[in-house]
């Protein structure tokens, strides 16, 4: 394949992918071949991308719920129609390791998703594939020790060089053992949870977000605030300082948690039992007993979709004003210290890829977002 220049975009949280896109960065520049790096978040495809058939672009990102990241998604459908650039896709996913075992991620539709974005889109896509890099999931598990981390990474690296090669050698690569494995996950999830992906689009990952909160470790630095590619914390005034508070348009990718240095950032665990229980089931069939006993014939349509229905309806505001009264509760020094100690995170590593600073991933110039 003729390729006289890259443009690779690239969405992060915690550095690996910002790492991965590094590497492939400096595989171009041993192939003689001149690369650009653009984050998502800062990137202007209409004027960066020109209708060339040597221009090799990539897109890359973390998986997120077995899809690319919401802000990705987004970025997929606003890029322009241009016919005949070539493309490929690469997801990083979230590989652990207990001992000498690996345990490999999966990306699931992730990396076909976008594929078939820029295909519609009249790109020429060459291939799509995905590499395990340290898992990020760290509101849910410590943080890797520094030799997995480096283990992890190593291997990535060189499976990323032979799939570079290969790929500006003009070999396709879809017919993969690897994407047959995200192909499994792919199907296997939709069988067991239909629409599994879906679901954490629009419920789960806002629940994520309102689980965030900041320890009295915190001292309102904002840097967490600065450096979020979503722009999705406000610092608040809480009892006499600023204290980030976490926006519905956080989409997890864990770099607040990853990069604060102070490690302030919790997922609070037992707020998430809590918030569970006041965002589902029990507050909507108590909603359903009520009506029914108001509303004349409303027993007619009391039946599991009813019930479901009004969980959907319920969960936006329900979860939008708990975390409101929980944050401002946090104001207590009590309720905080309670809610610390509950919280694993509060006892776990934090992770962030060790070559990627936060200066490698801040956001250029500051979209305002009207709120
Ligand atoms: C909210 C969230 C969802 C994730 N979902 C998946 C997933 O579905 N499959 C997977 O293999 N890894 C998953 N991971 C792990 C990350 O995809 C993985 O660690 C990735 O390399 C992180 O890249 P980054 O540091 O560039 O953000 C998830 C991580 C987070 C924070
Ligand atoms: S959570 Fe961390 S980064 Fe954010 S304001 Fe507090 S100390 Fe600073
Ligand atoms: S608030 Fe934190 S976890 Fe959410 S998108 Fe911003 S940096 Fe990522």
């Amino acid at each position: 394949m003729d390729v006289s220049e890259a443009l690779l975009y690239i969405f992060s949280g915690t550095g690996n992918t910002r790492a991965v896109g590094e590497w492939c960065r400096r595989f171009f520049c041993r192939q003689g071949i001149g690369s650009r790096s653009v984050m998502i978040d800062r990137a202007e495809p209409g004027k960066q991308i020109k209708p060339c058939d040597t221009l090799f672009m990539g897109i890359l990102f973390p998986a997120h719920g077995f899809l690319p990241p919401w802000s990705v998604i987004k970025f997929l459908f606003g890029l322009p129609r241009i016919r005949g650039v070539n493309a490929f896709c690469l997801a990083t996913r979230g590989g652990l390791r207990f001992g000498p075992v690996p345990i490999p991620g999966a990306a699931g539709f992730g990396p076909f998703l976008a594929a078939l974005v820029l295909g519609f889109k009249g790109y020429r896509v060459r291939g799509v594939f995905s590499l395990d890099m340290p898992s990020n999931f760290i509101n849910f598990h410590w943080g890797l020790h520094s030799k997995n981390v480096d283990d992890i990474s190593q291997k990535a690296r060189k499976r990323l060089g032979r799939t570079m090669a290969l790929l500006i050698s003009g070999k396709r690569i879809w017919w993969t053992r690897n994407n047959l494995w995200e192909a499994v996950w792919a199907l296997g999830m939709f069988w067991a949870i239909p629409l599994f992906p879906i679901f954490y689009l629009i419920f789960g990952r806002l629940f994520m977000a309102k689980m965030m909160f900041s320890s009295e470790r915190c001292v309102g630095c904002g840097i967490c605030a600065g450096a979020c590619p979503n722009r999705a914390i406000i610092m608040k005034d809480a009892g006499g300082m600023k204290r980030p508070f976490w926006s519905r348009h956080c989409e997890t990718c864990m770099r607040c948690m990853g990069y604060c240095p102070k490690g302030a950032v919790e997922a609070g665990h037992a707020w998430a039992v809590l918030l569970y229980f006041i965002v589902s089931v029990p507050i909507a069939a108590g909603i359903m007993a009520m009506l029914s006993n108001r509303v004349a014939g409303f027993p007619v349509v009391q039946h599991d979709g009813a019930l479901e229905l009004i969980n959907v309806v319920y969960f936006y505001p329900a979860l939008l004003l708990a975390y409101w009264a929980f944050w401002h509760s946090l104001r207590i020094p009590l309720v905080r210290r309670m809610f610390t100690l509950t919280t694993l995170t509060h006892y776990y590593r934090r992770y962030h890829h060790p070559e990627i600073s936060r200066k490698h991933l801040a956001p250029g110039r500051i979209r305002k977002r009207a709120r």
